[in-house]
């Protein structure tokens, strides 16, 4: 199968999976229809691609990583829900809607946050794979949401508003906000497939650099992107006071950063017949325009 053809199959299947578990939500009137509106509201579905993509490599079933993909999906929606809220970002769109606490308040887009974040793990826990498979997971998915990763560098990102940050400061926050769960992303799908130690390394190497690259892209696209494609405002960072690495470098800068994390990436997959989908994930990653 080609790679578009590919990435969107592994997207309805991502999506479908969604669907399926907001329907074991209980009617809870708001809280199910925030958290709803969020997780079914589109999104590129990125991080769930990359853990069926990486158990696929080593050879094991998709569908099995499915569970580890949409608890991974959740956390990511419940990140976005609390990133443009008054007291982060606040910003109004996100996935080309107004965002959760527009339509809901804040009180129940807090809440609607806290309840994906938490029926996540209950997710992961229904995976059909071996109980050690799952432990793994769970320690895995808990450590790159939680404060030694995105949760750590979200609080680093807001207490660095307003300051010049140095490179190394930049590029702490931006791995621990982003790269975190982007290589929990595969690891899962490695752990799913049942890989050995040095696979689950190769793919997570690959993984911290499509994912620092992932920001700066997202960061360039916050002052060049078109808003409507984008689906969230553009020029959040500079009202919030952002440092980020297109001030540190400008766009030129960021531009060879992104190219030279993407070719890095990608020969960190040199040595695995069947990367093909993932070095070209990253590539389309690179010169993504939403
Ligand atoms: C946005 O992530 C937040 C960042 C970590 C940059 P995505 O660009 O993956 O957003 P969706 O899921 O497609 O909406
Ligand atoms: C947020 O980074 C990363 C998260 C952990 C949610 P940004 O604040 O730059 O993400 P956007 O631009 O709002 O999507
Ligand atoms: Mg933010
Ligand atoms: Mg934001
Ligand atoms: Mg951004």
């Amino acid at each position: 199968m080609d790679m578009k053809k590919q990435l969107t199959a592994d997207q309805a299947l991502v999506e479908e999976a969604l669907a399926r578990y907001a329907e074991q939500w209980p009617e809870l009137g708001d809280l199910q229809r925030a958290m709803a509106y969020s997780l079914l509201s589109g999104g590129k579905r990125i991080r769930p691609v990359l853990t069926l993509a990486a158990c696929r490599l080593f050879g094991g079933q998709a569908e099995k990583a499915l569970p580890f993909a949409c608890g991974l999906e959740m956390i990511h929606t419940y990140s976005l829900i609390h990133d443009d809220l008054p007291c982060m970002d606040n910003d109004d769109f996100r996935r080309g809607k107004p965002t959760n606490h527009k339509v809901y308040g804040e009180a129940t887009a807090v809440l609607a946050g806290d309840s994906l974040l938490t029926a996540a793990f209950g997710v992961l826990a229904q995976a059909e794979l071996s109980p050690e498979q799952i432990v793994r997971g769970v320690a895995c998915l808990s450590q790159a949401a939680g404060p030694a990763g995105m949760a750590g560098g979200q609080i680093l990102d807001l207490l660095g508003e307003g300051k010049t940050l140095t490179y190394d400061e930049i590029v702490q926050i931006q791995n621990l906000k982003t790269g975190c769960m982007i290589e929990a992303a595969v690891r899962l799908g490695a752990i799913a497939a049942g890989s050995t130690p040095e696979e689950e390394e190769a793919v997570a190497e690959y993984a911290r650099k499509i994912g620092l690259a992932f920001q700066i892209r997202d960061d360039v696209l916050d002052v060049l992107g078109d808003e409507a494609e984008l689906g969230k405002p553009i020029g959040s960072d500079q009202e919030n006071q952002k440092s980020t690495f297109v001030g540190l470098k400008g766009i030129e800068g960021c531009e060879a950063l992104i190219e030279e994390l993407t070719e890095g990436a990608i020969a960190s997959l040199a040595s695995y017949p069947g990367s093909e989908f993932l070095c070209e994930l990253a590539r389309m990653l690179a010169g993504r325009t939403k």
